[in-house]
């Protein structure tokens, strides 16, 4: 597939025609209210409503024109936005710093399926391990795979962070309604112990499996709790190391390391490097999430990625979702001077959503150079962040309604609740509706005043409104729908991307602290008092923390 050619450099973003007409035009889009949009203009709702891949998408609460929809599809088109997906799905090396190829789509094509790397087709790979996860769901789910003194699994630990942990952790619990409910699933991430001890004071470690989920099986946070947990579990099993081998597995591209930590190769799950870890929880990363919902379920999430995938490769841009959700996103940024993106399922099984995103969208578009490495003379990612709804209504919605920021939202929500439950859902929904209806339309002084509200707390009871938001409906929380959402942000988060001229599939930002750190660790544990060469600020620190330690 390398053999393409390289797609086109499109010029900086500022230069082109696009990015001029369009700060012409939000000069005059921002005296406009949606008030007076939806007015003047009753098919808009039908018109900026879009059904793709089984999501009902409602952008017609945003601040935009079809004027506004052109322009920001012109910019699309200056930043070569169909050739980078093109590459994409080519298998180009898109990951120019590292030089790899970003090809999250291989994870869930489908059997029959040609997408090469090097030449070779890697979709095979993807489904064998698959199968052979397949086949180790069923003997752990089933009783058949016994731990060390021949007790069955009743709990299963995944230890992992950033990218091996934020996707298994969210995808157990969004699918928590379809998970075997006699297992108990734990996910340990932070190095501080606590995290560790609090996942496993109440487990049985003859009944306990962990799976160290680490692409790379270095990163410190993991490898430091996947020794304390062989630590644990020795202790608990009579010191046996061969007890290691019924309740360890990895999931990891670094094969030798995993047999150096002592986990048997056909114990390992692999994957490659051209998946992301922030890209990862569809790969084997994923296999606690096999555990919790089974082989047949984590098909039907694969094929909800999947058809988001085509939606996304297939569909003229001004009638594709996630170009579109994208596209609006750089519009707040760039143009109304957004800082943040609010992301508010209302669904409580999401509640691990917008905390999955964060790392999707920040480690991702958290860059200050383009590809070619030029300072970019304008924002990228947003803050992105969210709470579930209906409880986030009850903590930040008055800064967001009222206060001086303009932040766009994603509001989601699905057609039938999991656990129906009285008129729970139909209130649930309500909020949706009127949330977003509120965000957009206000409450303007005459409004306020014709309630017989006295006349010093009218300012204070006015909602000016004019605050974009998109909703997102779907039917139900399936594994598939959960595909679908996932994969929706994947490609808006590219789309954001392509348009920046950013690579969101390196993440040197995290490398610094990591690298300050390791050189600190001796400096704390050290019996002689060490030579610090830091700054005075720094040093103190250090100082006062051995002091406290004692
Ligand atoms: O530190 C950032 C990061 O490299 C993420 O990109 C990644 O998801 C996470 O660490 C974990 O990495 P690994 O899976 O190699 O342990």
């Amino acid at each position: 597939m390398n053999t393409r050619r390289p797609t086109p450099t499109a010029p900086s973003l500022t230069d082109g025609p696009a990015w001029h007409a369009l700060q012409e035009h939000v000069r005059a889009l921002r005296a406009m209210h949606l008030r007076e949009l939806f007015s003047s203009d009753p098919a808009r709702s039908e018109r900026l409503t879009l059904e793709a891949a089984g999501i009902c998408f409602d952008y017609s609460k945003q601040r935009i024109t079809d004027e506004t929809l052109r322009l920001l599809l012109a910019l699309a088109d200056e930043a070569h936005l169909a050739e980078r997906i093109a590459a994409m799905f080519a298998g180009e090396r898109i990951n120019r710093t590292e030089h790899r190829a970003a090809l999250h789509v291989a994870l869930r094509a489908p059997p029959g399926a040609d997408i090469r790397v090097d030449g070779i087709n890697v979709v095979p790979q993807v489904h064998e391990v698959l199968g052979r996860m397949a086949v180790f769901a069923g003997r752990i789910r089933g009783g058949e795979w016994r731990g060390h003194g021949g007790r069955r699994i009743r709990n299963v630990v995944n230890i992992g962070i950033g990218g091996s942990d934020l996707g298994p952790v969210m995808a157990y619990e969004a699918l928590r309604h379809y998970s075997a409910r006699h297992l108990v699933f734990r996910f340990v991430s932070n190095v501080d112990g606590t995290d560790f001890a609090e996942a496993v004071h109440d487990l049985e470690a003859a009944e306990t499996l962990f799976i160290v989920s680490s692409k790379t099986f270095t990163t410190l946070e993991t490898m430091t709790n996947a020794l304390s947990a062989r630590d644990w579990l020795l202790a608990r099993l009579g010191g046996d190391a061969a007890a290691v081998a019924r309740h360890f597995v990895a999931v990891s591209t670094n094969a030798r390391a995993v047999t150096d930590f002592g986990i048997a190769r056909d114990s390992m799950f692999g994957f490659w490097d051209w998946v992301g870890g922030r890209y990862s929880m569809d790969s084997a990363i994923g296999l606690s999430t096999m555990l919790a919902i089974g082989p047949g379920n984590f098909h039907a999430l694969l094929s909800g990625f999947r058809e988001m995938d085509e939606h996304f490769r297939h569909a003229p841009f001004g009638h594709n979702i996630p170009v579109l959700m994208g596209l609006l996103t750089v519009l707040y940024v760039n143009f109304f001077g957004a800082q943040t993106v609010a992301v508010l399922p209302y669904e409580q099984y999401l509640k691990r959503f917008p905390a999955y995103l964060q790392q999707l969208t920040m480690e991702s578009n958290g860059k200050h150079v383009t590809l070619d490495g030029v300072r970019v003379d304008y924002d990228t990612s947003p803050v992105f962040w969210g709470e579930p709804g209906t409880n986030g209504q009850h903590s930040f919605y008055q800064l967001i309604h009222q206060g001086t920021r303009l932040i766009p939202c994603d509001f989601i929500a699905f057609g039938r609740p999991l656990n129906a439950l009285g008129r729970h859902h139909d209130l649930l929904l309500a909020n949706v509706f009127a949330q977003t209806a509120a965000l957009a339309f206000g409450r303007n002084v005459e409004e306020v005043r014709a309630e017989g509200t006295a006349e010093a707390l009218v300012p204070h009871r006015v909602f000016e409104g004019n605050r974009p938001s998109n909703t997102l409906l779907l039917e139900e929380l399936t594994p598939a729908a959960l595909g679908k959402l996932v994969a929706l942000y994947e490609h808006s988060v590219f789309t954001q991307a392509a348009l920046w001229r950013i690579n969101a599939f390196d993440q040197w930002g995290v490398e610094l602290g990591k690298a300050l750190a390791q050189r600190i660790v001796p400096e704390l544990e050290s019996a002689a008092e060490p030579v610090l060469t830091h700054d005075g600020s720094t040093n103190a620190l250090i100082r006062r923390y051995r002091r406290m330690k004692g």
